[in-house]
């Protein structure tokens, strides 16, 4: 248990750590590449380290020579290794998602398990491997799993959710199948499988809403530049926005504009945030942020939005709770489904620190007042994007937040605490 004391405001320059979903992706895609991956700008945490130790239990050696430069020696599109026991996916869902499209192509039974969050959210990935021709057995639909390869044949999947995790693990499977396998999405999700599978040599043919791949001799993706993690940025974003007279800058953001949503609610509702220094990073969006503090409004966050914000959920309440009038999140029913039922522990915890906000099926429902928040006590439940939501609530709060479980940062984010002290005025 910590207890987080309000803060006056956030001044000065910061970077945030390699992007989660590039890293995981960067280290599956070299451990089935033919040559070395070297992938700069690594986002060390709890759920990248689990990857990172599945794809050395696959097979592939990987070498640290720094906390954020890892390098990979892939074992070819086949050459993964089924392992003695089974492969500890932790806390990460989207290691639970895209590992078995790249095990659904090798020889081999691969058992798959996670902890006890993990073991609640439904792996969803079965019914179209199985229809690729994989062998999926799933614990009723949840982790664990048994993943057996075989020969794949490509479909033609329309996702039943927008999902890029559900995506990625077919267009991963897409790449040991016969013929075409083609994913459709109702709504654009990110598309980090996408550019990185070009990157890597993989012909991609993309439409709107649609992704096709083939089978691939070979994957080479050479070297990963990985930009700063966009939703790691979005508390100090937020914190930034909401504290009178700060002026913070984030330099080397991924700017992929399937994650930056967040910043297009936040405009409408009079924030300040600048963008500058955009630039090319392989094949992903960069720039730099500058945040001055500003005056919220209410805004309509609607459900064509929230594939672009849905880690990002749980800040736009606490920016909602602060901002004149009422706000309201609607088409956000996969939140249900994260770490914890965010829907569910977001309005719970933000309501006790004195945010009026209730919930709905599927969002939530906030009467702001532009003011802070009282403070008072919440609890992470081992859910990483909750333990941040209540630190920023904590500092832009009257009297203070005690967080309990706050080390659940460490799942996305271990040296969030450090970095938020060091901009952070009393
Ligand atoms: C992710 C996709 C999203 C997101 C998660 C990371 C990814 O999940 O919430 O934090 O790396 O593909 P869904 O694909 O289930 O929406």
């Amino acid at each position: 248990m910590i207890q987080i004391q309000p803060a006056r405001a956030l001044v000065g320059h910061i970077g945030v750590p390699g992007d989660k979903s590039i890293s995981h992706r960067a280290l599956l895609l070299g451990a089935v590449g033919e040559e070395e991956t070297v992938v700069r700008g690594f986002g060390r945490s709890g759920d990248t380290e689990a990857t990172l130790a599945a794809v050395r239990a696959l097979g592939a050696e990987v070498a640290e020579d720094e906390v954020d430069l890892v390098r990979v020696e892939g074992r070819g599109l086949r050459g993964l290794r089924a392992p003695e026991g089974p492969i500890d996916c932790r806390n990460s869902g989207t290691l639970l998602r895209l590992l078995p499209g790249l095990l659904a192509g090798q020889e081999g039974r691969f058992e798959l398990a996670g902890d006890e969050s993990l073991r609640t959210r439904p792996v969803r990935v079965d019914e179209p491997l199985a229809r690729m021709g994989a062998r999926v057995e799933t614990t009723e639909g949840f982790a664990p799993l048994v993943v057996e390869g075989g020969e794949l044949r490509g479909i033609s999947y329309e996702l039943p959710v927008a999902s890029a995790q559900l995506k990625s693990a077919v267009l991963l499977a897409g790449l040991y199948a016969s013929g075409e396998t083609t994913v459709a999405e109702p709504l654009p999700t990110r598309d980090h499988t996408e550019l990185l599978l070009a990157q890597a040599g993989v012909r991609v043919r993309r439409k709107p809403g649609r992704a096709t791949v083939s089978a691939a001799e070979r994957l080479a993706l050479g070297e990963v530049e990985v930009p700063g993690d966009f939703s790691a940025a979005a508390p100090f974003i937020v914190a930034a926005t909401l504290l009178p007279g700060s002026e913070l800058y984030v330099h080397d953001v991924g700017l992929n504009p399937t994650r930056t949503g967040l910043l297009d609610v936040l405009a409408r509702m009079g924030a300040r945030v600048t963008v500058f220094n955009r630039r090319k990073a392989g094949g992903e969006q960069v720039g730099d942020l500058e945040i001055r503090s500003a005056e919220l409004v209410a805004t309509a966050v609607e459900p064509h939005e929230i594939p672009r914000l849905i880690d990002e959920l749980p800040l736009v309440a606490l920016a909602a709770g602060c901002a004149r009038g009422e706000t309201a999140v609607r088409g956000a029913a996969e939140l249900r489904l994260k770490e914890t039922d965010r829907i569910e522990t977001v309005t719970t915890s933000l309501r006790a620190l004195g945010v009026r906000i209730s919930a709905s099926e599927n969002g939530f429902r906030v009467r702001g007042v532009p003011t802070r928040p009282k403070g008072g006590g919440m609890a992470s439940l081992g859910d990483h994007r909750l333990a941040m939501v209540g630190t920023i609530a904590g500092i832009v709060s009257r009297e203070g937040v005690r967080l309990e479980g706050p080390e659940a940062v460490g799942v996305s984010f271990p040296g969030f605490f450090d970095l938020l002290d060091s901009v952070t005025q009393r």
